[in-house]
């Protein structure tokens, strides 16, 4: 009997360190998720990813995106502009908010991918300037996230044509990244083109219906993945010029799972439109919420959602460097640069910003 139940108690532990290996084979977290194509879940993105600087107008993030990725965010948004010969991640000017180079950007989340192995990660390039991908890539194989890069065979890829997340991480190529204007895979494969392979609702909405218009896409939206930019703004004027600015004293509303002006609300709409869910959802600090945009993310993944600890550890002493207590309203004007301070910007970015708009009838999209 005893050998016996020694055999058995041996079979028991092998078979339950079989169950914990088999918990733990999750893709993104979920075990569901492995067997779905990159296109069929649904993953949350931080718009200007890099805009982290307390109390700043420019500012659309809490958290440096280590904290990002450690919380859940899988899709990074990023702006870049060449300063001083470098690409730099700025917010639409170098002087309001510079976010340091791509390459030690890069460098974090090659360094985050390390240590999580099951993990894939996609990275939207803005691109405004037209900067050559050769620079973008030079960023990428200095920073070694080079060899995670995931180079498909053909392109544009079609909705249905994705790989699944298992192919993904298996093969180790668990970056997939979108270059929004001057992609050229001839020169870079990696980078693919962004709007020939998914297409985007309208931003900077600074009223809370979110539409589902299709807005920027080459070509036909039909078998595409989409993008539902999610982030409200408010019309700020400064130095007499008027701009958008996050709208920070509605996020509990725009960041919620449901009701007006809601992620679930936009989502479901836009899934009425389209046949199917979008694969990428964009906001302006995820944090906000606690954890809520994650649960609109596994609500629509059809999965049970996991609460994780939103921030980075840090409890907030809510000391308030925001503009406003409230948040912006889009009440605050300012023609000068005596307000500066209150705006999180210096006298000089504001000076200059005043500068830019005044020379030229620019589109500024911060
Ligand atoms: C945590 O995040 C807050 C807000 O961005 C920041 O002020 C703080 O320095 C961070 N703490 C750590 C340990 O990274
Ligand atoms: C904000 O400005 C944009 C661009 O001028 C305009 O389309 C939009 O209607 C304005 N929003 C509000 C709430 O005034
Ligand atoms: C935030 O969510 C976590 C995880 O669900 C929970 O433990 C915590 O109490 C929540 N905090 C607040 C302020 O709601
Ligand atoms: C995050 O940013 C929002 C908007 O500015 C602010 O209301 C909130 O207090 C910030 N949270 C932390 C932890 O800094
Ligand atoms: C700013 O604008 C307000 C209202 O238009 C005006 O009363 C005030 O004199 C202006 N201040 C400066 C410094 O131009």
């Amino acid at each position: 009997m005893l050998p016996r139940l020694a055999g058995l108690a041996a079979l028991a532990a092998t078979a339950s360190l079989f169950t914990t290996a088999a918990a733990q084979t999750a893709c993104n977290g979920y075990s569901e998720y492995c067997s779905r194509k990159y296109s069929e879940v649904s993953i949350i993105g931080t718009h200007n990813s890099y805009a982290v600087q307390q109390g700043s107008l420019a500012a659309n993030q809490n958290y440096t995106v280590e904290t990002q990725l450690d919380n859940g965010i899988r899709m990074l948004q990023v702006q870049g502009h060449m300063n001083n010969n470098q690409l730099h991640l700025c917010h639409t000017y170098c002087f309001l908010l510079d976010g340091g180079t791509f390459t030690s950007y890069l460098t974090t989340v090659k360094n985050w991918l390390d240590k999580n192995p099951n993990e894939v990660v996609t990275l939207l390039l803005v691109n405004t300037e037209g900067v050559a991908p050769s620079v973008w890539a030079q960023s990428y194989t200095d920073s070694g996230l080079a060899s995670y890069a995931y180079t498909p065979t053909n392109v544009p890829i079609a909705y249905s044509d994705w790989p699944t997340y298992q192919e993904l991480i298996s093969s180790g190529k668990r970056v997939v990244s979108f270059l929004a204007q001057n992609a050229d895979i001839s020169s870079v494969p990696y980078l693919l083109d962004e709007f020939t392979n998914i297409w985007e609702t309208p931003y900077d909405q600074t009223d809370n219906a979110f539409p589902c218009t299709v807005d920027r896409v080459t070509g036909s939206p039909q078998n595409k993945m989409y993008l539902v930019n999610h982030y409200l703004d408010v019309n700020m004027t400064i130095a007499g010029s008027t701009f958008p600015v996050p709208a920070t004293g509605a996020l509990d509303q725009t960041n919620a799972v449901s009701g007006t002006g809601s992620l679930g609300v936009q989502a479901s709409a836009c899934a009425a439109q389209q046949g199917y869910n979008p694969t990428f959802t964009l906001v302006d600090y995820y944090d906000v919420g606690n954890g809520s945009v994650f649960e609109y993310a596994a609500q629509l993944n059809k999965v049970t959602y996991k609460p994780v600890t939103i921030g980075n550890g840090t409890t907030s002493s809510s000391s308030g460097s925001s503009p406003s207590a409230s948040g912006n309203s889009g009440s605050v004007t300012d023609n000068g640069t005596s307000g500066a301070s209150s705006l999180g910007l210096s006298w000089q970015a504001v000076a200059a910003l005043g500068g830019v708009l005044a020379g030229a009838a620019a589109v500024v999209a911060l």
